[in-house]
Formats: structure tokens, C-alpha cells, sequence
């Protein structure tokens, strides 16, 4: 961890990097063989039937009937279908963020994606408040909106939600059982629902091509990879999955919150910091611009 960040802190400090056009081409090529996000990025109708019978991806032995219902929820075509942007910021939950005053910059970008339906009013200086696309790991009903055991959680849920507006809200909802439980209660026009499975493996198999030897894309990860489907320049904001900063100051997990790091051991399903470093390398070689300290 030490050697990672005296490199970083030698690397970070020292590069000014614009967009390399070429080599962010050929990252996109290279993503394109694997999978297109345009249109992966969720399933629609047409996938299933009611009545159908899938697996769950990552407890292959668990099924799940679509009902008439949960059918009826799906997109007739991927809502990403034929959008391109210029610029788009990819937000990450890091404590990184307090205090970097990037908010504006964040909403000046086209095309804005956040991650698991993280608060932003009370944040707004840091994280700025626009959201196109949000992200939505079924277990953040549990963490942070209390299982909806009692109305103020519940309260507070819906008011995230309307927030939203135009806002993709991504639910990757057949990964383990009851993934797909809350996807009824959202009121939004653009949920969609991600399956997973191949696109799950294709990824992997992307990034261990690349000599990523990732277990389980972590959500910032696979949306820096949709990312380069549709957008011209990737800018990331929030990744940094350190304890402390580059001047030694402690770091919040999530700004947001007090949850406390997880991903160093082996257990964890994720490798944060080897993907950190990935994206790192992205960064010095144009193909994205990872931005860790504050902006001017
Ligand atoms: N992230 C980061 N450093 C942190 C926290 C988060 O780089 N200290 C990035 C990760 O790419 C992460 C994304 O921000 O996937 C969103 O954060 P979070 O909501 O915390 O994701 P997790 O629930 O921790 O992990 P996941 O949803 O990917 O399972």
C-alpha cells in the first residue's frame, strides 16, 4: 500500500494529462470485442417472456420466475440506445471528494453517472447535484434506507427518488436472491434492469486480458467500461479506495457515510485498490482523467 501511494503521490503531483483520441480508440475497440454497453446495459422485453425461469448469476443454483409484473417493468429498447456525449463524469463514492469543491465541474460535464443512489443535496459544493444515469446494488435498501422497516426510511428513500428525474436508474437485480424485490416500489421511467451474467464474464475477461486480475468489478469499474460505449472523454471523480490521502490525511470510505474500508482482505469481492491502479494507468497514458484532488 506504502510503495502504491509514494508512486502515485510522484505521478499524481507531477503529470498534467490531456485526452490521447488514439489510445482511448483502441481501449474502446479493445471493450467492444467484450461487450456493448449500448446494448447491454440492460435487459428488455424481448429477453424474456413471463413465466420464464432464470438463475441468479452468482448463486447459480437460486431461480427466479419473471412474472407478469416484473416483465411488465422492463424497457422495450436500451435506453442508451444511439446517445453519445462529448464529456461525462463517472462519480465514485470516496471521501476524497469532501472538501475537492468539484461539484460545478462535475455538473458541467454532458452525460453524469453516479453510483449506488449516493446522497448529493448536502454534498453538493463537492459533488455537484446532476444525475443521468444512477446506479442501484439492491442491498442499499438494507445500508442505507433501513430495509424500509419503518416510514421515515421509506420517506427518505422515495425523496432520493424523486430527485432523479430524467435520471437511468440501473438495478443489477438477478445477481443473488431478492436482487429484484424492491424494483416494483420505483416510480422512475427509466429503470432498467441488468442481468449480468455474460456481460459479467465478458468484462472479467476483458480486464484479465489486460492482466487485471479483478474477482468482481466493483460498480465504478464496470461504469468507466460502459462508459467508453458512449462517451468521447471519461472524467472520473470519488475513486480512491486509500485510507488517507496523498498528504497523509485520513480518508472517509464514502463521503457520505461512516462506512469503514473493506477491501483489502482476500474475502472482499472486490480489489479497489488494483483497480485504482489500472484506471491510474488509463490516466497517465490520456485515456481517461482521474481527478483525486481538488478542482480549480
Ligand atoms: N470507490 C472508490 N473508493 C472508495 C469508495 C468507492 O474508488 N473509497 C469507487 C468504486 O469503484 C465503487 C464506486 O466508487 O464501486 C461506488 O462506491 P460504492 O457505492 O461504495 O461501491 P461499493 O458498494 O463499495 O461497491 P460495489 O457497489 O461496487 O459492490
Amino acid at each position: 500500500f506504502v510503495s502504491i501511494i509514494n508512486q502515485l503521490i510522484y505521478l499524481l503531483q507531477s503529470e498534467v494529462l490531456g485526452f490521447t483520441s488514439a489510445f482511448f480508440c483502441q481501449c474502446r475497440k479493445n471493450i467492444l470485442q467484450f461487450l456493448d454497453a449500448e446494448r447491454d446495459v440492460s435487459v428488455v422485453k424481448s429477453n424474456f417472456k413471463p413465466g420464464d425461469v432464470i438463475h441468479y448469476v452468482l448463486d447459480r443454483r437460486r431461480t427466479l420466475n419473471i412474472s407478469q409484473d416484473l416483465h411488465s417493468l422492463l424497457p422495450e429498447v436500451s435506453p442508451m440506445k444511439n446517445r453519445r456525449f462529448k464529456t461525462c463524469a463517472v462519480v465514485g463514492n470516496s471521501g476524497i471528494l469532501l472538501k475537492s469543491g468539484c461539484g460545478k465541474e462535475i455538473d458541467s460535464h454532458d452525460f453524469i453517472i453516479r453510483c449506488n443512489l449516493a446522497p448529493v443535496v448536502e454534498f453538493a459544493a463537492d459533488v455537484g447535484t446532476k444525475s443521468d444515469f444512477i446506479t442501484m446494488n439492491p442491498s442499499v435498501v438494507q445500508r442505507a434506507f433501513g430495509g424500509f422497516r419503518n416510514e421515515s426510511d421509506r420517506e427518505k428513500f422515495v425523496r432520493r427518488l424523486s430527485m432523479l428525474n430524467d435520471s437511468v436508474l440501473w438495478i443489477p437485480a438477478f445477481m443473488v436472491k431478492g436482487g429484484e424485490k424492491h424494483v416494483d416500489v420505483f416510480p422512475s421511467p427509466h429503470l432498467v434492469l441488468y442481468e449480468f451474467l455474460m456481460h459479467f464474464f465478458f468484462l472479467c475477461s476483458y480486464w484479465l486480458t489486460n492482466k487485471v486480475r479483478i474477482k468482481r468489478p466493483s460498480t465504478g469499474l464496470l461504469m468507466y467500461t460502459l462508459a467508453t460505449r458512449f462517451c468521447d472523454e471519461i472524467h472520473l471523480y470519488g475513486f480512491w479506495p486509500f485510507p488517507k490521502d496523498l498528504h497523509g490525511k485520513p480518508v472517509k470510505y464514502h463521503y457520505y457515510d461512516d462506512l469503514k474500508y473493506r477491501y483489502f482482505s482476500n474475502a472482499s469481492p472486490h480489489r479497489m485498490p488494483l483497480e485504482f491502479k489500472t484506471l491510474y494507468v488509463l490516466h497517465s497514458r490520456g485515456a481517461l482523467k482521474l481527478t483525486t484532488g481538488k478542482c480549480i
